[in-house]
Order: structure tokens, then sequence, then C-alpha cells
């Protein structure tokens, strides 16, 4: 550690997990204090909020561990069970590394316990890692993500390239965890970023580290972290296709891998870079139902959306599924199945 960050983080640690004890949030993966953490809770919750809010993953958490209360019996779901449940969560590949890790932890007898063991797993990265060991393992690794970050940015004041001050920021990090509460002290920083040093307005007269602050020191901690500036996604187009007959709409599955594979879709052709001419996958009378806008990680999507009735008919690929099926698609589908007039029940 540097003499400046030396000086500003001894304290903080113990400062931390004071205010811990009093103001730590009651989510639904968490344990009572005292009480191990479970690691199947623990990795579960990690992965689901690898993209994803609290106030959204949580209602998946309850039901996933009420369906699949242990790794061993997410290791025996089918995978379309889990890919469904998972629909409306975003980012399928983590769906489909869940199931492939959730197998190998069931084949090998249980979670590893250490953090280079974990980073191994399908899906685990370092942040995971970290947070997993520390938090069901109690062992003294770093979770650092990105509000942990924010919060060293700011007490550190940090304005050098902020690829360099993330990778010293994982260094202090490991370096401050204490042997007797490395899970605790993950989940203050995690509440403290969550809460209290908010990204655009954070609240520091509450904050239990104000005065180690350089940036509060200065006068404007929003200002951090400085990052640099984001090129603007590209954008691509696409039709989606609803095809009702009697309450059922026709489904396809998309292909295992590549952007949400292996979920349940509406036909339509791949995404391009251009508009192109809406080419319906069979004649029927197709009705423009408006236009659905979905972001995604490095595109933002502009879906064209066809509604058409049939009596009839068969595509080359693909199912007749009732229509409330649409529930278990992901949601950039479920909202083009709702503007084509399909009543999208909500998950829960
Ligand atoms: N963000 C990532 N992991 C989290 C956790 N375990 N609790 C709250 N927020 C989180």
């Amino acid at each position: 550690m540097s003499r400046k960050s030396d000086k500003t983080l001894t304290r903080l640690a113990p400062m931390l997990l004071a205010w811990f004890d009093t103001s730590a949030r009651t989510l639904p993966w968490r344990s009572p204090r005292g009480v191990r953490r479970d690691p199947y809770c623990v990795w579960l919750s990690e992965i689901m909020l690898q993209q994803t809010t609290v106030p959204h993953a949580a209602p998946y958490f309850t039901t996933f561990t009420a369906r699949w209360p242990t790794v061993e019996a997410l290791a025996a779901a089918k995978d379309e069970d889990v890919m469904q449940a998972w629909a409306g969560l975003g980012y399928y590949a983590r769906a489909r590394n869940l199931l492939k890790c959730a197998r190998e932890v069931a084949a090998r007898g249980g979670f590893p316990g250490t953090e280079g063991e974990l980073l191994a797993l399908p899906g685990i990265g370092p942040y995971t890692a970290g947070a997993i060991a520390a938090l069901a393992f109690g062992e003294r690794a770093p979770a650092v993500d990105g509000n942990a970050e924010r919060v060293f940015a700011r007490l550190l004041a940090m304005t050098g390239d902020w690829a360099a001050e993330k990778k010293r920021i994982g260094g202090i990090a490991r370096d401050l965890v204490p042997a007797d509460r490395p899970g605790d002290f993950a989940e203050a920083l995690m509440d403290l970023g969550a809460t209290v040093c908010t990204p655009k307005s954070p609240n520091c007269p509450v904050c239990p580290l104000t005065e180690l602050c350089l940036a509060r020191a200065e006068g404007a901690p929003e200002r951090y972290p400085v990052k640099p500036v984001k090129i603007a996604r590209p954008v691509r187009f696409g039709s989606a296709y609803v095809l009702r007959r009697m309450g059922q709409v026709w489904l396809v599955r998309r292909p295992p891998s590549g952007l949400l594979g292996g979920m349940l879709a509406l036909p339509g052709p791949d995404w391009s870079e251009t508009r192109a001419p809406s080419h319906p996958p069979l004649a029927a009378d197709w009705t423009e139902a408006g236009e659905v806008r979905h972001v995604f990680t490095h595109f933002s999507l502009q879906l064209t959306v066809w509604t058409a009735q049939v009596r009839d008919a068969d595509l080359p690929d693909g199912f007749w599924a009732a229509e409330d099926q649409a529930a278990g698609l992901p949601t950039v589908f479920s909202k083009a199945a709702a503007l084509g007039g399909i009543s999208v029940p909500r998950k829960r």
C-alpha cells in the first residue's frame, strides 16, 4: 500500500464493520448474524447479481431456492426448466454456466472452499470467486465489484488511468480484508456502495468513512471514479413475428450458443446493422404492431413487431405454445409479444 492509502485506510475496516453492525441490509440470500452462510445461496445470488439489480434478482432467488433448494437439486434440473425460470434476468450465458457449474460442483461433492479453486468453475470470475470465498468460507479474499471500486476511488480521490486504478484497488482491498470477518467486510462494502456511496448523489453525512474520504474533503465526491468516456453502442435492427391461433403463439428455440442461446424466442431473421425489408416466416395478413427497443451489452436493438392471426399453419422450426408461455421468453421477446397483443403474465 502507498503511504497515502496507508494513512487513510488503516482505520477503514473497524469503522466500516461498526457501521455494518447497525446498518446491514436484510436480503433473501443473507444469513442472520453469526450463522454460517450457505455456499449454494451465496453462489446463486452472486451469479444472479452479476448484471442485475438487487430488487430485480430477489424474487428470482426466492423462486430458484424454493424449487431447487440445493446445488444437487439444481444440477439434476432439466435445462429448459432452468432457462425458463431464468427468463427475464438477462445475460443468458449466465444461466447456461449456472447449470454447468452446478453439475460440476454436484459431481465433486460440494463447492471448493478457496478463491483459486472457485475461479476455475464455469461462470465464476475474480469478483465472484472472492465473494464466495469470503462470504461462504471465511477466506481473506476481496470482493471488489463496481460499487467497491467507486468507494475506493473516492476514498483515495483516484485520478489515474481507470484500468490501472482498478488493479490498484484490487490490491488495496485484499490487504484490508480483516481475518476475523472477511464475509461481513465484503457485504459491508457492497451495502455502503449501494446505499450510501451511490454513483450520483452520495450521502456523505451518514457515511461511516466520511472523515477518511479524500474526495469528500475536496468537495465533489460524485466526480469519482474518473472513467474514460464510453463509446456509444451501435444500433442493430430486426423483426419479430407474433403468429397467433386460438390462444396460442408460435415460438422457436434459439441455437444453444450465442446471444440468448437456448432461450425461447419469437421467429424472425438475425439482427443486422441495417434495416431490412420485412420477410415474414409465412404468408399471412401481417400487421405492423410497432417497435420494441432493447439494450444489450454491446448494441441496442430496434425490433419491428409484426402480428398475424391464422387458423392453422406450420413453420419449419418451432412449435405452437399456449400464450401464457410468453412469460418464459427473454425480456426483449416478451416485450415484443405484449406489443403483438399477447397478454404476457408478470413472472411473479
Ligand atoms: N451485489 C453483488 N453481490 C451482492 C450481495 N451479496 N448482496 C447485495 N448486493 C450484491
